[in-house]
C-alpha cells in the first residue's frame, strides 16, 4: 500500500477517521420529522451498494486511516442479514470500532447475531416512553417492541447503549426526567438532540425546535450535573449525574454547532459519499466501483472527495438547503 497517506485530512485540517454507512434508506417507522408518511422516493434495490461493494469502499477507507464505522439507515435492521456485512467489516484490519444506529424495533430478533459478528456499541432512537405518543411520532410504531429490543440488547452485553431523544416542544418536552430515570435504571446513556432542517419533514419539524439549554435548565432543577467525557462521544457535550454512572449528552447542531471538530463523512445507500450532513457536497463512489477502478484509484478518489468537505453546515442561514431526507444519510 502507498505509504504517503495513513490519514485523511480535510481542507480545514480536520482528521477524518469515522465513516457512517447507510445500508438502506427504508424504514419500518415513519417519524414525522424524518420521513413523509406516504414517501415513495426510495432508491431502487439495484442502486443499493451490495455488501461486497460496501466492504470494498470501507477497506479503502480503513487503509486511509479510518478506524470507526457506524451502520445506519433508514433502519439498518430492515436490510437482510446485516450481520453478514458486520462480519466483513470486522475482518478489515483497520476497523477498530463498529457501531449501529437503530430504532430497535427488530433488535430483539437480531441482537445476538450482531454481537457475535462484532458490533459492540449501539445508539437507539427513542423519543418517548408513552405508547400512544410513540405511535403518533413514529406513524404507528409499537413501543413495546423497542423496549423489548433494548432489554435483549442489554442482556446480550452491548456497551455502551445510548438513547437518542430528539427534544421537541409540545411533543415530548414533559418526558425529559422520565427518560433520565429510565436510562439511569438500565445503565444506558442518554443524548438529547435538537431538530435539524433536513428534508421538508425536518424543516416542518423546526416548529417544534427546542434549544437544549432549556432542557439543561430543567434537568438542573432535578439533578446535579458535572461535566464529563465519553469515549467516542462524537459531537455531544456530556455531563454525569452526580451520585450515578449516568451520562447525559447534549447534541446542539443548531444552538451551538460543533463543525470545527467534525471527524466524519457519510456513505449513502446508493454509494454517494456525502461530505457534510448539512450540505450537498458529494462524490459518487458507486459509479467508479462499477466502472472497475483499482484499489489505488478508489483511494485516490476518496482523497479527492475529502477536498470537497465544507467547513460547516448552514442550517441557520440556509434552512432550505438540504432536500434529501435524513433516512438517506442516517443522521
Ligand atoms: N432532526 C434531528 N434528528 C433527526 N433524526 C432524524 N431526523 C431528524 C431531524 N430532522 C434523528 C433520529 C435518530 C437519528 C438517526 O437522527 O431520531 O435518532
Ligand atoms: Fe426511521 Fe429513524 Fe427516520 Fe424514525 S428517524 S423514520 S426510525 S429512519
Amino acid at each position: 500500500m502507498a505509504s504517503e497517506s495513513k490519514s485523511l485530512i480535510d481542507p480545514f485540517n480536520r482528521r477524518i477517521d469515522y465513516v457512517r454507512v447507510s445500508v438502506t434508506d427504508r424504514c419500518n417507522l415513519r417519524c414525522f420529522y424524518c420521513l413523509p408518511k406516504d414517501f415513495k422516493g426510495f432508491e431502487s434495490r439495484e442502486d443499493y451498494l451490495s455488501y461486497e461493494e460496501i466492504e470494498r469502499i470501507l477497506k479503502a477507507f480503513t487503509e486511509l486511516g479510518v478506524r470507526r464505522i457506524r451502520l445506519t439507515g433508514g433502519e439498518p435492521l430492515a436490510r437482510r442479514d446485516l450481520h453478514r456485512l458486520v462480519g466483513k467489516i470486522a475482518a478489515l484490519p483497520g476497523a477498530e470500532d463498529i457501531s449501529l444506529s437503530t430504532n430497535a424495533v427488530l433488535l430483539s430478533r437480531h441482537a445476538a447475531e450482531l454481537y457475535e459478528a462484532g458490533v459492540r456499541r449501539l445508539n437507539v432512537s427513542l423519543d418517548t416512553l408513552r405508547p400512544d405518543r410513540f405511535r403518533e411520532i413514529t406513524g404507528n410504531g409499537d413501543l413495546d417492541q423497542v423496549l423489548r429490543g433494548l432489554e435483549v440488547a442489554r442482556r446480550t452485553g452491548f456497551s455502551p447503549i445510548k438513547i437518542n431523544m430528539v427534544a421537541m416542544k409540545g411533543v415530548n418536552d414533559d418526558e425529559f426526567i422520565d427518560m433520565v430515570e429510565y436510562c439511569g435504571e438500565r445503565g444506558f446513556s442518554l443524548r438529547f438532540i435538537e431538530t435539524m432542517p433536513v428534508g421538508n419533514t425536518g424543516r416542518d419539524a423546526a416548529q417544534q425546535y427546542l434549544d437544549l439549554s432549556e432542557v439543561r435548565e430543567r434537568l438542573d432543577r432535578h439533578y446535579s450535573l458535572t461535566p464529563s467525557v465519553m469515549a467516542g462521544g462524537g459531537p455531544a457535550r456530556y455531563f454525569r449525574v452526580e451520585g450515578s454512572d449516568l451520562h447525559i449528552g447534549f447534541i446542539t447542531p443548531i444552538s451551538q454547532h460543533f463543525c470545527e471538530t467534525c471527524n466524519r463523512v457519510r456513505l449513502s445507500v446508493d454509494g454517494v459519499l456525502y461530505l457534510c450532513l448539512g450540505q450537498d457536497h458529494s462524490y459518487p463512489l458507486k459509479s467508479l466501483l462499477r466502472r472497475g477502478v483499482s484499489d489505488e484509484e478508489l483511494k485516490s478518489a476518496i482523497v479527492e472527495a475529502l477536498a470537497l468537505k465544507p467547513e460547516r453546515h448552514e442550517f441557520r442561514e440556509k434552512p432550505d438547503q438540504v432536500v434529501r431526507f435524513m433516512s438517506s444519510t442516517g443522521g
